[in-house]
């Protein structure tokens, strides 16, 4: 008997092939489009370390989003700049405040076409950068924040979010939403867990987009360590057993491996945070024309992907999109 000899090249010789035998491919409805939206400006201001990425006016913001259903990305994520910072971040459940006022903006503009997503969190809203209520030695209280999450959760529904996405990584922050949701008779709306989030250094350009600085301290006390791939999983777990709808792992590119872990344990929908940090590595290198941008993010979100993602956040939405086709 003669063995055939393995040929994978047979099947690598034409485009046509390999787009029949593609395992994976990323797909206009998989993006996630990441929006900032600031108080208190008449002009989009660019964010100088994310090339192409601005903070919206309310005006400007209703236009990208129309660009962006006009190119059938199918959900976004508001990101809120306040004029006013304060100790606990109130302008986060404020009716008025800047997300919920974009929010109903966006809900009249472009109703159930585009979905509505709101990171819920404070750090973007309180003087000190961090994302709770802090006690007199500097470190987040946990159950406190519980509470002033819970308002922010409802404050946003009631603008039209169609999903809540809480960010701030405190324990029991999915179960005190859902509660504070349904009790407010948003039991419609979801919630996308950034279930494992990590301490990460790749967010360093985000924070400039929100103009956030932490006074003092980091994050590490509440965000993951990252030399940890089963806790990802456990925080992963303990989301979904609280009522989460879907989960995130963030950052993505680094993190490939609680992806593909988080995919194994769970069925829910599973979405993957592509960073400030990983899209400004990607943009600055091509400014340089040391890789080819657009190639080498397709091929990052594609990754993502294989590994085991639904969607991806990422900052690339629009340009994807645009590469991809309708
Ligand atoms: C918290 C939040 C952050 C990001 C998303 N939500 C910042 C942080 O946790 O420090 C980072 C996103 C990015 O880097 O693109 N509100």
């Amino acid at each position: 008997m003669v063995f055939p000899q393995h040929r994978p090249r047979r099947l690598r010789r034409t485009a046509a092939l390999r787009r029949l035998v593609a395992e994976t491919s990323l797909r206009v409805d998989d993006l996630v489009a990441p929006l900032f939206v600031r108080q208190g400006i008449d002009e989009p201001q660019p964010v100088p370390s994310l090339p192409g990425v601005v903070q919206h006016t309310v005006a400007s913001l209703r236009g990208e989003v129309q660009r962006l259903r006009g190119l059938g990305v199918p959900a976004l994520i508001l990101f809120g700049v306040p004029a006013r910072k304060d100790a606990e971040g109130s302008e986060a459940w404020n009716p008025d405040g800047i997300v919920q006022v974009a929010l109903r903006e966006l809900r009249e503009e472009v109703g159930d076409d585009v979905v509505l997503m709101a990171d819920l969190c404070v750090d973007e809203y309180t003087d000190h950068g961090h994302c709770g209520i802090l006690r007199a030695d500097g470190s987040v209280d946990n159950d406190a924040t519980l509470a002033i999450y819970q308002q922010a959760a409802i404050a946003q529904a009631a603008a039209g979010a169609h999903v809540c996405a809480p960010s701030g990584m405190m324990d029991g922050q999915v179960a005190a939403i859902r509660s504070a949701l349904d009790g407010a008779g948003h039991a419609d709306a979801a919630i996308l867990a950034y279930a494992a989030k990590y301490a990460s250094a790749l967010y360093g350009p985000f924070r400039d987009a929100v103009d956030v600085t932490i006074r003092s301290g980091d994050r590490k006390g509440y965000q993951q360590d990252w030399r940890n791939a089963r806790e990802g999983l456990s925080e992963v777990l303990a989301d979904v057993a609280e009522g989460a709808d879907m989960v995130m792992v963030k950052p993505a590119v680094t993190y490939l491996d609680v992806i593909a872990r988080t995919r194994a344990a769970v069925s829910v929908p599973l979405g993957a945070y592509h960073v400030s940090g990983e899209y400004a590595m990607i943009a600055a290198a091509a400014q340089r024309g040391w890789i080819d941008g657009p190639a080498v993010a397709l091929e990052q979100l594609t990754a993502v992907k294989r590994a085991g993602a639904d969607f991806v956040l990422t900052y690339f939405a629009a340009e994807m999109a645009q590469t991809l086709g309708g």
